[in-house]
């Protein structure tokens, strides 16, 4: 018989392997759900209701923020959406941001509203319950069942209310959303609407504070050794009106998935209040995060109280060291780093601000393609994802803040901002401004920039902290008070270096440099066009060449490398010309992601890869026996030119340089030879193509994921007979797709193209009066939803016949009636994509029957009621019944009755024209697995069609939709 010490060490020895093989981190029976809000919503353009907040009665948003307001007729939209995008070009809008008619002068194109329908469970009644949006441009009213929830203002801090007494578990739940983007916040393109993802959050009443939890790794002097020290704080947030004993069990996994470390703590919560606990792990051999090798750990932190789980969140984070040195510039895991760095704002070719998540990945991945190593968020905070993409990819982040300020509200996002972020390990710098031309310089900006400062310090103890100014050689102001000297432009001994002489004991970091301008596969200048040439000679008054820039911070390990302003091209800003052009040229790779010549300049300066470029390209049809200018990037030692297979010398190449010869062109191959040490490394050529013969369709990857966001980033190229991409080719090309995916935008890198990038679908419809045959009787009570009067079979001949056209009237004050009609529809009526009941004004509450079955009800008597009566009506005859309750003055049924009909939208014809040969189409799957097919046709050319297959892969957990009431 075994002894009962046996079963103990066995009972222990169980529990230890439990742990280890992370067991109870494996246990999701935990209340918390995040929920995808993306899908489902309904989007108008336009405010034709005026204010929709009432100061006077809670819970009576009126127009589309009640809850019965039909939205029927509005367009479908998936989010991240954005509509400034779908607006055309205009000349008279606003160039900085891309020429699209919004902002001043605009008024009926920069107000839009959003709604959708939400269901939580009746099992949900008691679980506090979160709407949080990652960001929308801009100012964002938010209603819940007609409630107004909360006002944000700026379009890109994360927000988010607690909903929980609103919501009503079991039922139709409607949130809509009021976005006004008439006021600009940069001077660039910035979108419009609900342009990240929206979160429905469910937890229980005791659980993680919102961004409850900072993990961070801490090693003696700051430099990686053998044995870490992760930091942990874990914030409770208790709503209950009594104290919460809880325990808190934090265990990490290793980038394998190995538990490495755990611990148990104790907290007693107090009713109604959040609290903070602190604590440390240590472990030994940690595998160190870096842009080479983003090595993720795992946090899971599980709550319990009463014995039951609370929650339990997973946090991804990585174990790395950030510092600056004054003389060696940055280190990373406690080595000097150079930085090579890019700006960008958000924006992409196609969609706008409206990014999916793949395209963040894909942008990512064209960056690092290049060698480069950070990212600048320039001007404002990112989207989440941008920085879990970092993280996974590897690409440092200078995460930067929109307004320099240290009022209340500033110091509030900033402050959401820093706890939002700082788990990932991507971040490795904060910026608190950009350029604050008014205020840097004074002590005014110094004091602000300490106190921002101060609060990132005290938020956040593991990063350092900057701010990009476009002071030169000027120390008072913000640069006497930040920690690192951030350096936008002022390239020069007169102003870098001898700062550095006089403030030696201050880092310093290339903030923003470049602004290099060029077009890709141009190579003349052109205004008319709005064309800059692609040689790397273009620069504004205030910016440097490519090379100029980087020779200099590569020459001085002090200044920690840069950022260039830009890596991608982005809408808006189109120096150095206006109109035509709509979008920058400041991007390294155009809107598209399709790389410029400057591209292969930085990879080889940034790569150790072997890097052989020539430009520009070889068709120069009329220009036979005329002298042309030929650059070559490269990384190898010297270079050789061939034309035709003959030698046009062999020179030698100066680091972080370019070589160039004037070439008499003869249509043919130019061909390179690059040699280390003698010996040809790595070779190259650019052909004269023949005429543009076909169309060639590629996809970035070889399959998407069927969950609905996915995107297969599809390059569209004219090709000559033989293949080759026709670098002056400009065709038209129509796009039809087939198979569970959409088109989702379209674009070319052309910074002067006008052609849309969105293709809306067509909509038509009729409205028809409703206005004769109506009778009406005053009711002392018109409450009761299962009166005899609403029903269809009820005798009204008795009644007062009713003019609904008048402008006021019959009502007295305090009177109460129901007023009824009938109405025929066909069948053909009813296939209409939206069937809506429109009332002029229902005076002052109403509340409308289709056959006795409510539609809708309005409390408000100054915007028209619209009520979605398609799912009630049927074939032939229907009975309309509007009670109607008056309170104040004249009142009742008024301004005459409509039935709207809507026409099944007709789906748009996709086209967009490749520039010097190449275009872009986003494609993006649907939820349902299955071949996605898309074929290209042009005039002339021989078409193309390409196959992405969709896998099978389930879509990330999202808040179901209702219709029913
Ligand atoms: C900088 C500014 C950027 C962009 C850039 C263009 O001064 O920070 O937002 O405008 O100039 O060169």
């Amino acid at each position: 018989m075994k002894s009962a010490s046996f079963f103990l060490r066995l009972f222990i020895a169980i529990w230890l392997a439990s742990l280890t093989a992370g067991l109870f981190a494996a246990d999701t029976n935990s209340p918390r759900e995040r929920l995808l809000l993306d899908s489902g919503w309904k989007f108008h353009l336009g405010n034709e209701w005026g204010a929709a907040i009432s100061w006077s009665k809670a819970g009576t948003g009126s127009g589309p923020a009640s809850k019965t307001y039909s939205d029927a007729s509005w367009r479908s939209v998936n989010l991240p959406h954005d509509w400034a995008v779908e607006l055309p070009f205009d000349s008279s809008a606003d160039g900085s941001h891309g020429f699209h008619p919004i902002g001043p002068g605009f008024a009926s194109n920069n107000v839009a509203w959003y709604r959708r329908t939400f269901e939580v469970p009746p099992g949900d009644a008691g679980k506090r319950l979160w709407l949080e949006f990652d960001g929308v441009f801009r100012d964002a009213q938010v209603f819940v069942n007609g409630w107004f929830v909360g006002h944000h203002e700026g379009g890109y801090n994360g927000f988010r209310y607690d909903i929980t007494d609103l919501v009503r578990p079991g039922e139709k739940n409607v949130v809509a959303v009021k976005v006004d983007a008439s006021q600009f916040e940069g001077w660039f393109y910035e979108g419009a609407g609900i342009y990240r993802h929206v979160w429905l959050v469910k937890t229980a009443p005791v659980a993680i504070a919102p961004e409850g939890i900072f993990v961070y790794s801490h090693f003696k002097d700051n430099v990686p050794g053998d044995k870490v020290e992760i930091d942990l704080q874990t914030r409770l947030h208790n709503s209950q009106t009594r104290a919460a004993e809880a325990t808190i069990a934090s265990e990490i996994f290793n980038p394998a998935g190995k538990a490495v470390a755990s611990q148990k703590q104790k907290s007693t919560v107090p009713a109604l209040s959040k609290d903070e606990n602190t604590t440390s792990l240590t472990f030994s051999h940690p595998e160190l995060w870096s842009p080479e090798s983003p090595k993720l750990y795992k946090l899971i932190t599980t709550v319990e109280v009463d014995g039951k789980m609370v929650d339990r969140q997973e946090t991804s984070f990585g174990i790395r060291t950030v510092a600056f040195d004054k003389d060696k510039g940055l280190l990373l895991n406690g080595k000097p780093y150079v930085l090579k760095g890019t700006c960008n704002h958000q924006d992409h070719a196609g969609v706008g601000a409206a990014l999916p998540d793949a395209l963040q990945d894909f942008r990512i991945a064209r960056l690092k393609e290049m060698g480069a190593n950070a990212y600048r968020t320039a001007h404002n905070p990112p989207t989440p994802e941008l920085l879990d993409a970092c993280d996974r990819l590897g690409m440092m982040v200078m995460d930067e803040n929109r307004l320099l300020g240290s009022d209340q509200e500033n110091l509030r996002r900033w402050e959401g901002q820093v706890r939002r972020d700082r788990n990932h390990p991507s971040v490795a710098i904060w910026s608190i401004g950009n350029e604050e031309f008014g205020t840097q310089g004074t002590p005014t900006g110094g004091r602000v920039a300490q106190t921002m400062q101060a609060l990132v310090k005290h938020l956040d103890p593991t990063r350092p902290v900057t701010i990009n100014s476009d002071l030169g050689n000027q120390f008072p102001g913000v640069n006497e008070v930040i920690e690192v000297r951030g350096w936008s432009y002022h390239i020069g001994t007169n102003n870098m270096d001898a700062y550095h002489a006089a403030h030696p004991a201050q880092p310093n970091i290339g903030s923003e440099q470049g602004s290099t301008v060029s077009t890709r596969g141009i190579y003349t200048n052109d205004a008319a066009r709005g064309y800059v040439t692609a040689y790397d000679v273009g620069a504004t008054k205030w910016s440097n060449t490519a090379e100029d820039w980087w020779r200099f911070f590569a020459a001085r390990p002090w200044l920690s490398g840069g950022f260039v302003w830009t890596g991608f091209d982005y809408r808006g800003e189109p120096t150095p010309y206006g109109w035509p052009c709509v979008n920058s040229h400041f991007g390294i790779l155009d809107t598209c992601g399709f790389p410029k010549d400057n591209f292969w300049y930085y990879q080889a300066c940034w790569t150790d890869k072997p890097v052989l470029h020539l430009l520009p390209h070889w068709n120069w049809p009329g220009r036979e026996g005329q002298d042309i200018d030929v650059w070559c990037y490269a990384n190898c030692q010297e270079v050789e030119l061939f034309l035709n297979g003959q030698s046009l010398g062999r020179k030698k190449l100066e680091p972080n340089s370019h070589l160039a010869w004037t070439v008499k062109y003869v249509p043919g191959i130019l061909s390179a030879k690059g040699y280390a040490d003698g010996k040809v490394v790595s070779e190259t050529k650019v052909e004269t193509t023949g005429a543009a013969a076909a169309l060639r369709l590629t996809p970035d990857r070889a399959t998407v994921n069927a969950n609905g966001e996915d995107v297969s980033v599809i390059t569209v190229a004219v090709t000559d007979a033989q293949g080759r991409v026709v670098p002056l080719a400009s065709n038209p090309v129509h796009f039809e797709l087939s198979g569970p995916g959409k088109i989702l935008g379209v674009g070319n890198g052309d910074p002067s193209c006008h052609e849309p990038d969105q293709f809306l679908p067509k909509v038509s419809g009729r409205s028809v009066p409703v206005n004769d045959g109506w009778r009406w009787k005053k009711f002392a009570d018109v409450s009761d939803p299962k009166r005899a009067e609403f029903k269809a079979d009820f005798d009204d001949s008795a009644w007062e016949p009713a003019n609904p056209k008048s402008d006021s009237g019959p009502l007295a004050e305090q009177e109460k009636a129901i007023f009824r009609a009938k109405t025929t529809v066909t069948e053909a009526d009813l296939a209409s994509a939206a069937v809506e009941l429109r009332c002029g004004m229902i005076d002052e509450e109403g509340w409308v029957y289709v056959n006795g079955k409510p539609a809708g009800e309005t409390h408000d008597w100054q915007t028209p009621g619209v009520f979605d009566l398609k799912p009630l009506l049927h074939p032939g005859e229907n009975t309309l019944a509007i009670a109607v309750a008056n309170w104040n003055g004249s009142g009742g049924l008024n301004k005459g009755v409509t039935l709207e009909f809507q026409d099944q939208p007709v789906a748009p014809a996709w086209q967009r024209s490749v520039f010097n040969g190449l275009a872009q189409i986003l494609v993006q799957s649907a939820k349902e697995p299955g071949e996605i097919k898309l074929t290209a046709t042009a005039a002339g050319l021989s078409p193309a069609t390409v196959s992405v297959p969709s896998q099978p892969c389930p879509p990330r957990p999202a808040a179901p939709q209702t219709t029913a009431d």
